[in-house]
């Protein structure tokens, strides 16, 4: 088979470092890649937005599948228009897909259909905004949160009137988010862990993925502003076979199946962010792509075969019974450039890449890399994901931190903490 992986982060690289392990697959094409998929196949200049480029070359290559990382591509569109082309694809249809499109689309979804999240409020100007902020109906500290896509930077915790109106400023006036900012959430915080519920569906049953918890803040202790993620482990320290029937109960089952009665078949990747609060798990957010950082650890603990996970649940036969993964917990630290989530340098050549590589039971997924005249150079805010799966979680992140001790860029900066015990204060 021929699989066509769409992307360029560390989820991507994983994935495509999984599919090429399966027996099935004869070549793996990347579009654009890292310098990490570079070495599993073939990188393809194509911009994942490019979606014409994409169809063009599924159809020019006889590609038998594709397989989409980033959200983009998707809210355009591209499954269905691999779809009409009777090309294979893994991923929802454009409609499907406006469960993270559109933050309105999904709290409204959720309301109609008593799925738990967050109480919220939609507007639609800044007067109206400005207004419910000052009645207080929703007490601080609130969450203002831009419609549309925003790359994980639309939603705004705010303590005070104040920073609320600075919120609203930013997204409705100002912009900042473009057109996802004509309407904006605003919605109650909600305390508790935060844990991202990762699963694939064929648009009726539905195949959970081990759990996994991810580490957004840049700073340890989770100070400092919240980037696309530090870091992940799975399995999630708070999610117990209890509370993992509790949330495919209800709220992953409800919401396959109410797309599906509302005409959205869901087909792809499901991914849930929950915040476990006192009254039980709700939803934050959906994705409907796979996470990254959490693709990385969730890859290394599945024993089966990717290609035929994926390919069964194209044709409508998610294999909810038979995949298996290892019970050994599994992390990831992810190495970012100084500066992310804000301004970074790039172009900084990496040390050290390929003897930490080389290191047995260590995996380096590359992110923001590229590779020139022999030498690897940075090229994006998160760089690499180092990456293990040991018989503990503290033995697992013991080797990971050596490993990363052996890499070393310019300003290069990680969290220390990943998947350290602590009591958090929430
Ligand atoms: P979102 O863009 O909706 O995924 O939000 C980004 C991040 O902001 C989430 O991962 C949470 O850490 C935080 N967040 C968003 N909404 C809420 C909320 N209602 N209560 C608490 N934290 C939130
Ligand atoms: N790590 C967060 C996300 O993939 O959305």
């Amino acid at each position: 088979m021929k699989i066509l992986v769409v992307g360029s982060g560390g989820r991507e690289h994983a994935l495509a470092w999984k599919i090429t392990q399966s027996p099935l697959v004869k070549q793996m094409y990347c579009a654009p890649g890292n310098a990490g998929t570079m070495n599993l196949g073939e990188n393809i200049p194509i911009d994942p937005t490019d979606i014409k480029g994409l169809v063009d070359f599924a159809n020019k290559e006889k590609v038998d599948l594709t397989v989409i990382g980033p959200e983009i591509p998707l809210a355009m569109g591209v499954v269905d228009e691999f779809e009409t082309k009777g090309l294979k694809i893994f991923g929802p249809t454009k409609s499907a897909a406006e469960l993270e499109g559109s933050k309105v689309f999904a709290k409204q979804f959720m309301d109609r259909h008593k799925i738990p999240t967050a109480r919220f409020k939609i507007v639609d100007n800044p007067d109206q905004a400005k207004k419910l902020l000052q009645s207080e109906e929703i007490p601080f500290p609130l969450v203002v949160k831009a419609d549309g896509l925003a790359a994980g930077k639309g939603a705004i915790i705010c303590n005070s009137l104040k920073k609320a109106e600075l919120a609203v400023n930013t997204i409705m006036v100002e912009k900042k988010f473009g057109e996802s900012g004509n309407r904006v959430i605003i919605e109650e915080f909600l305390r508790g862990k935060e844990v991202s519920f990762i699963v694939i569906s064929d648009g009726v049953k539905v195949l959970p993925f081990v759990t996994t918890m991810d580490h957004k803040a840049v700073y340890d202790g989770d100070k400092g502003p919240n980037t696309g993620g530090m870091g992940a482990i799975s399995p999630s320290p708070f999610v117990d076979q209890e509370l993992f029937n509790e949330t495919v109960k209800t709220i992953v089952f409800p919401t396959v199946t109410r797309m599906l009665e509302e005409g959205r078949k869901y087909m792809g990747v499901l991914y849930v962010g929950l915040i476990l609060t006192e009254e039980g798990p709700k939803v934050l957010e959906y994705n409907c792509r796979f996470g990254d950082p959490e693709t990385q650890p969730q890859i290394l603990r599945l024993e089966s075969d990717l290609v035929e996970i994926l390919m069964a649940t194209v044709e409508g036969n998610v294999l909810e019974k038979e995949v298996t993964w290892t019970n050994k917990p599994s992390g990831c630290v992810v190495v970012a450039s100084g500066g992310y989530p804000t301004k970074y340098e790039k172009g900084k050549q990496i040390e050290g890449l390929k003897e930490t590589a080389d290191i047995p039971g260590i995996t380096v997924f590359h992110a923001g890399t590229e590779f020139k005249e022999n030498k690897y150079y940075t090229s994006g805010g998160r760089v690499l994901g180092v990456c293990a799966s040991e018989e503990t979680l503290a033995s697992t992140m013991n080797k990971i931190y050596e490993a990363i001790g052996k890499i070393g860029f310019d300003a290069m900066h990680y969290r220390r903490d990943i998947g350290a015990e602590r009591e958090e204060e929430q």
